[in-house]
């Protein structure tokens, strides 16, 4: 009991270390101090120093440690214990010793890279991990969905085809669990990844045209609207054809007066994945800094969109702008994902 009691404490200031996080440092050099609980006089006391080389003697008795419960991390490591976390995600899920924001700090860390990896080599190899990393996110959501509160706190500021999908598919998902009721868990998977790739068919326009700044010539511009119809096209060749992707994809730049594209479609001919897809797409495209261009503060972004009842749906736009009004404090994420 004492030893529970005492073992709480330390939680505040370490990571309890399992087995499944053991088994991803590097056996004999461990990326991290090392701790171990002292039973006997229930304290911790330090067990060996980051990068060192440690025996076979010792590589057991840390595993025995681990198996009791009484081997721990300090969580001054934690830039340290994330990134090396990040490359695992899965293990977000089995340690109990993380916090709600270090969860979502870890899981955004893992998307970026995801992510990042995909468009600059769009094939199944580098899919399937985006999708796995992609499925523990809805985990954590599904498990409780005020959890999507943490990402939200973390929107990216900077414009990055990553930072963008994630940015849209976090604010696009609180929209959408603000208009159902009650979900499965295979609707919130199909509408987390249609937003998240809404953009994908990006990766195939020519890398100069997609930063330029300024006015675009006819038929840059043409090449830059093909886009949709390349996402899509894209994500079939990987098996990646349902419903709510194809929506996303190649609706987000439709508006309901008809002056959109690709299809230049009005109302009700828009699905509701792509009104949302619509909504979170150009708001996010509006918080975010580009090289030419500054951000725009969210409250004033949501009130533009808000204002615009011509081409954006309106519920979704109120829905955003009381999401906005009532922000939690933002914690900038881009320092962090560049120091990665
Ligand atoms: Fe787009
Ligand atoms: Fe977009």
């Amino acid at each position: 009991m004492a030893k529970d009691v005492a073992k709480r404490n330390i939680d505040e200031e370490y990571y309890q270390i399992g087995p499944e996080i053991l088994g991803s440092f590097a056996k004999y050099r461990p990326p991290v101090d090392l701790f171990r609980f002292r039973d006997d006089i229930a304290v911790l006391e330090p067990y060996s120093r980051k990068d060192a080389r440690l025996t076979n003697e010792q590589v057991e008795e840390v595993a025995k440690l681990c198996e009791d419960g009484d081997l721990f991390v300090s969580r001054s490591d934690h830039p340290i214990y994330s990134r090396h976390i990040v490359k695992q995600l899965d293990l977000v899920l089995q340690d109990r010793n993380l916090k709600e924001a270090e969860i979502a700090d870890i899981c955004l860390r893992a998307l970026h890279m995801r992510y990042t990896a995909f468009i600059g080599q769009p094939v199944k190899a580098v899919f399937d991990p985006l999708y796995r990393d992609f499925s523990v996110f809805t985990e954590i959501i599904m498990g409780d969905r005020h959890r999507l509160t943490a990402f939200l706190r973390r929107l990216f500021r900077k414009h990055e085809p990553a930072r963008h999908a994630i940015n849209s598919m976090i604010v696009g998902m609180w929209l959408w669990l603000q208009l159902v009721s009650d979900y499965r868990r295979k609707e919130l998977d199909r509408t987390g990844l249609a937003l998240l790739l809404h953009d994908v068919g990006m990766c195939k326009v020519p890398a100069f045209l997609v930063g330029k700044a300024g006015r675009l010539k006819p038929d840059e511009r043409e090449k830059v609207l093909l886009h949709p119809h390349l996402g899509v096209q894209m994500m079939q060749k990987l098996d990646v054809n349902f419903e709510e992707f194809v929506q996303a994809c190649y609706e987000h730049h439709e508006r309901n007066d008809g002056s959109g594209y690709p299809r230049k479609a009005s109302g009700s001919q828009i699905s509701r994945m792509g009104r949302i897809a619509a909504v979170a797409d150009s708001f996010c495209a509006m918080i975010a800094e580009r090289s030419y261009a500054q951000a725009m503060d969210p409250v004033d972004a949501a009130r533009t969109l808000a204002d615009d009842k011509r081409r954006y749906d309106e519920e979704m736009t109120r829905l955003l702008f009381s999401l906005v009004s009532t922000w939690p404090e933002p914690i900038p994420m881009d320092d962090a994902i560049e120091a990665t």
